[in-house]
């Protein structure tokens, strides 16, 4: 793992001491490690080769948009997913073509529609017929046939957190299995569409195991099965990303499991696959550092109030999500432990990141990390409360460099306007 723990120097990621990050650049403050994300890209491809699969990975960029750490996966090979216009802006930002990038989205506006067609995208993710219907008459408009893939809710249940699940068929996204064939056909006698292929997320953070890949991908399989008899061209399949990481005591499906299952379902139709994948390869491979503003004693509760909060980190907020929490100082590492709340300074019960941790004596001053905060962390960040955003910093080896300075107060402010009528 790329974290460690140095007797001298505390908490370490790759080389560098995490404390002279906070230090130096402040707190709160997002850290990536550029090893760990070559190691997960690389495992990951490593997974997918080795079960025989002609696969492309191309990296969710919701997950993480620093350019820092678009740059390094873009080193690796990785190309894209994007689902937004300001996502595709970043990854082509970054060097990643939109010819190595797929765009899914549930809402898609003309204008980023046009963007994508006119950079040359690889794939347009479709969910309904009348975003086809859009996407055709744009296309026809450009003079240009867009390549589209059908996105397939499987209804199947991933069991995952219900905000993050995604394929089930109560959820807005995909369209469903039984009319999808309908709707492939469709594309086919469009002017501007060129039907690819298929594609499907079931959720996020999947850790339950194999089975509801497994069945998702079954009934992907089936369905190029009739595509195919039906006389439909398919060029490929997208499995989509999901893969979850333990976050505390979760026991996370091994890339391999993955690729072993999308061989054992897709593999007999010989056509390439496609992978989503965002929290699996960055959220390992960030922290957020926080300073302890203070500890203060309630009534047979402590709290430990940092100065990072729910504005920086919403995860626990949102989703009751768990993040390891670990001081930096190697002193505090040794210290005897008792429960504690730790929480954020934002005007709300809500902006909390644990309850009844097991932590040592924190007193004001003291740095903590927030662990696996590399996905899904900075990119859902807000200014709530008048808090400037973080700086964020990646680390290589002994290097470190601030990717993005901490935002201001007067960043702040300098986005407003007054009307004349209010001006002073
Ligand atoms: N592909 C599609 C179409 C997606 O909707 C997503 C994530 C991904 C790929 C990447 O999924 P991943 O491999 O990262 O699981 N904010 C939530 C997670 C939302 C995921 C949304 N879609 C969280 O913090 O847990």
């Amino acid at each position: 793992p790329a974290l460690s723990l140095h007797a001298h120097d505390g908490l370490l990621l790759e080389e560098v001491p995490l404390a002279r990050i906070a230090r130096e650049v402040g707190t709160p403050t997002w850290v990536y490690s550029a090893g760990t994300l070559r190691r997960r890209y690389r495992a990951l491809r490593a997974a997918l080769d080795g079960a025989g699969l002609e696969a492309t990975i191309h990296y969710a960029a919701k997950a993480n948009d620093s350019q820092a750490v678009l740059r390094v996966l873009r080193a690796e090979g990785a190309g894209a997913d994007v689902v937004s216009g300001g996502e595709l802006r970043a990854t082509m930002a970054a060097g990643i073509p939109a010819a190595a990038t797929v765009f899914s989205g549930v809402g898609k506006a003309p204008e980023e529609i046009r963007l994508a067609l006119a950079e040359g995208i690889f794939q347009l993710n479709a969910e309904s017929v009348e975003e086809v219907a859009m996407i055709s008459a744009i296309a026809a408009g450009m003079g240009v046939r867009a390549p589209v893939a059908l996105r397939v809710n499987p209804d199947v249940d991933a069991g995952t957190h219900a905000k993050i699940t995604t394929g089930k068929a109560e959820n807005k996204f995909g369209i469903a299995y039984e009319d999808a064939h309908a709707l492939y056909a469709h594309m086919a006698a469009l002017p501007g569409i060129r039907p690819i292929g298929i594609a499907t997320h079931i959720g996020s953070q999947i850790t339950a195991g194999m089975a509801a890949y497994h069945a998702a991908y079954a009934r992907l399989a089936e369905m190029v099965r009739g595509l195919r008899a039906a006389g439909l061209p398919v060029e490929r399949v997208d499995c989509g990303g999901g893969l979850g990481i333990p976050y505390r005591d979760e026991v996370a499906p091994a890339p391999e499991a993955l690729a072993g299952t999308i061989k054992a379902t897709l593999g007999g139709l010989g056509l390439p696959v496609m992978l989503e994948p965002g929290r699996w390869i960055a959220g390992p491979a960030g922290v957020l550092l926080a300073s302890i503003v203070l500890q203060k004693q309630g009534r047979g509760r402590r709290f430990l109030v940092a100065d990072a909060a729910m504005n920086d980190l919403l995860r626990p907020s949102l989703y009751e999500a768990w993040h390891g929490i670990l001081p930096l100082s190697p002193a505090r590492h040794a210290a005897p432990l008792a429960p504690a709340d730790i929480v954020g300074p934002v005007c709300e019960s809500g902006d909390t990141f644990a309850r009844d941790r097991a932590m040592p004596d924190l007193p004001p001053g003291e740095f903590i990390a927030f662990l696996d905060a590399g996905a899904y962390g900075a990119v859902m960040s807000s200014t709530y409360n008048a808090r400037p955003l973080a700086a964020e910093v990646m680390v290589d080896g002994t290097r470190f460099a601030v990717v993005r300075p901490r935002q201001t107060h007067q960043d702040l402010l300098a986005q407003q306007r007054l009307p004349e009528w209010l001006a002073p």
